[in-house]
């Protein structure tokens, strides 16, 4: 597999083409952003951590059943997936009142929630990535009745899957945010990332912190945190 002309670049990510039209080819970067770009930092091995996880995270979801654009780990920062149309939406599942819902609904910080929550967000940079409701999201003609439910299926079995394997290790998934997308076939298939920059993270015990909360309120190293999650998931695979 060729890397080829640089597509695009994201605040984590960089994308290449390859000689395959199929494929491309995925760098994680060191740089940390948040509160929509204006916090931002480079962390050496923040790349190299979430390409692991990620790779890790999508691995175990494949065996579970779970259809991603994943197709395999490259190197300590690179992987291959399948190209995809990216939905403009994340798709957010929350377990346990944390961040932008217990501070938009005034609901205290870590009271966990009666069933699994979806919500969608516009993926949309200069507008701070609203919330939206189903309505919204077919107004905007970003998805139809049949794929919003699909969208949340698929949430809500991700969900499943990770917080069972999160829990055997001593790890609470707090909430967590998934983008999709459609392959040539138009099919939807996970895409993005599933990394402690996308997930909340507790341990079980302390209810330590393990994710990018670390970095958005200066809560300590973060690459510690992230590293300890990558240990309780088996360690790095060699390539
Ligand atoms: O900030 P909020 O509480 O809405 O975030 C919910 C979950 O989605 C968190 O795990 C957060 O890390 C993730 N998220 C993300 N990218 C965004 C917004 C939220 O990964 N742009």
């Amino acid at each position: 597999m060729e890397k080829r002309a640089l597509l695009y670049e994201g605040k984590a990510k960089r994308v290449y083409m390859t000689d395959d039209e199929n494929l491309v080819w995925i760098q994680y970067k060191d740089s940390a952003t948040a509160f929509n770009g204006e916090k931002k930092a480079e962390i050496t091995g923040k790349g190299r951590l979430n390409n692991e996880i990620t790779s890790l995270l999508f691995s175990k979801l494949h065996e579970a059943g779970v259809a991603s654009h994943f197709v395999e780990r490259l190197s300590e920062t690179e992987q291959l997936v399948k190209k995809v149309n990216i939905i403009p939406l994340e798709t957010v599942v929350r377990n346990v009142a944390a961040g932008s819902f217990s501070k938009r609904l005034g609901i205290e910080e870590g009271k966990p929630l009666s069933k699994p929550l979806v919500e969608f967000y516009l993926k949309n940079d200069d507008l701070g990535d609203p919330i939206m409701t189903d309505d919204q999201i077919f107004e905007l003609g970003l998805a139809n009745e049949k794929e919003v439910a699909l969208l949340k299926e698929k949430a809500l079995k991700v969900n499943s899957i990770l917080s069972s394997f999160f829990a055997e290790l001593g790890i609470n998934l707090i909430d967590f945010k998934l983008e999709f997308g459609k392959d040539a076939a138009g099919e939807v298939l996970l895409a993005d990332e599933i990394s402690p920059d996308t997930c909340r993270l507790w341990d079980k015990e302390t209810n330590a912190k393990l994710d990018k909360d670390v970095f958005r309120r200066d809560l300590g190293n973060l690459t510690d945190a992230y590293e300890n999650i990558l240990e309780r998931l088996g360690g790095p695979q060699h390539v």
